[in-house]
């Protein structure tokens, strides 16, 4: 098998998902079930992105930026099973040709949590029909736009995917069993690997990967029990799915880092997860704790399987912009250490370009280097997007 063709420099970027900016997806499993909530929970027109991608990635460049990570919407794709909408396939590929034109390197997502409505009609992930038929749009994208993209993801966190839709039933379609979730992941895994056969038949310089949630684990009190703990979950959570595709299809890591959870086993035998408030630490508006050496801990704990490393998504909801330039200035500092040190980081995308529909959670949480103001529409970069900049900059000869 002919070796996947990675960038030559390093990948600065920040990343999207096409529902939670396109707005108007109208044909998936998300839009069905944001019509059952409030108004405030719906995505509407989301960032317009369907629209002004073109003014987006503008803003993008503008901004020092030389990547963009984007997800293709299986339902405009294929809004009916077997019936390929050719006006959506175009719409994707002058996307991705304007970003090459500007010499923007492109990460495409094939799945970012949000399904067609007939697959959800038929069983969604729980289906082994689903694998087969996300082999078919895997197929027919790659034939059609494959030569655009630089670097495929086939699956957006899968084990986020099968716990929020599957375990915990918060996401649709709202199922609470362990068994279909173990079933989603299952299944997951053999789409990821089937579409990794034909991406290597169609486009063999094409690297593959997906993009993976990673959490850092800590010992609170440094007990015994709790390094146990925190050395299974990182085995547990960390390496799952790598498990049940086998390392040989991925061709690079993709890291999507947001959680550091410490385990306190002082009240209980299995710990629980300290509260970060509680013991004084930063959080974000989600109350998410930043530790901004996580990332560099991770891409280290990664180098061992010599495979290229790219952060695919990483950043914080702050809605008032005060802590994200000094966490993404701290962030990358530990991940360039790391990469000194001999972790083969490729390159880093945050999360997100703009703010967007933030799944359950509607639009409060603001995830963006870039302010949107939905009622207008209108766009203006927060200052840790000229940090980024800046700091981009400083690392570019
Ligand atoms: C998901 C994004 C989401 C982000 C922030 C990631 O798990 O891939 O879609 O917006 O986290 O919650």
């Amino acid at each position: 098998m002919s070796s996947p063709h990675f960038p030559t420099h390093f990948l600065w970027g920040s990343a999207t998902s096409s529902h939670q900016v396109e707005g108007g997806n109208t044909h998936n499993d998300w839009w069905a079930w944001e019509q059952t909530r409030s108004e405030g929970l719906r995505s509407v027109v989301a960032c317009d992105h369907w629209n002004r991608w073109r003014e987006d990635i503008d803003l993008l460049k503008s901004l020092g930026q030389n990547a963009y990570r984007l997800s293709l919407e299986w339902s405009r794709i294929e809004p009916t099973e077997g019936a390929f909408d050719q006006e959506a396939l175009t719409h994707y590929k002058e996307v991705l040709q304007y970003c090459r034109a500007q010499n923007i390197t492109t990460v495409v997502t094939l799945h970012h949590f949000t399904n067609p409505l007939w697959i959800r009609d038929q069983g969604g992930w729980t289906s082994t029909k689903t694998i087969k038929d996300f082999c078919r749009y895997a197929e027919t994208v790659l034939s059609f736009l494959g030569t655009e993209i630089d670097l495929l993801i086939t699956i957006n966190e899968p084990q986020v995917y099968s716990f929020m839709s599957y375990t915990i039933g918060a996401w649709p379609p709202n199922v609470k069993s362990e068994a279909a979730s173990a079933r989603v992941m299952w299944n997951m895994s053999r789409a990821h690997r089937a579409v990794y056969q034909i991406s290597k038949r169609l486009l063999p310089h094409l690297p593959v990967g997906i993009a993976y949630n990673m959490t850092t684990f800590e010992a609170h009190n440094g007990t015994w029990r709790e390094r146990f703990f925190a050395k299974w979950f990182d085995l547990f959570n960390n390496r799952s799915f790598f498990w049940l595709t086998g390392m040989r299809t991925h061709d690079f890591f993709g890291l999507n880092y947001y959680f550091h959870r410490r385990l306190d086993g002082s009240r209980s035998f299995i710990p629980s997860f300290v509260d970060p408030k509680q013991i004084g630490k930063d959080t974000s508006d989600l109350g998410w704790e930043l530790y901004p050496s996580g990332i560099g801990k991770l891409a280290r704990s990664l180098a061992c399987h010599e495979k290229p490393i790219l952060i695919t998504e990483h950043g914080l909801a702050d809605a008032e912009d005060t802590r994200r330039p000094s966490y993404l200035k701290e962030s990358l500092k530990s991940l360039l250490e790391a990469k000194r040190d001999g972790a083969p980081v490729i390159g880093y995308l945050h999360w997100s370009l703009l703010d967007n529909f933030e799944w359950a959670d509607g639009f409060e949480p603001r995830f963006g280097l870039v302010e949107v103001d939905f009622k207008t529409q209108e766009r203006t970069p927060r200052g840790s997007a000229l940090v980024y900049k800046e700091f981009i900059e400083e690392q570019t000869p």
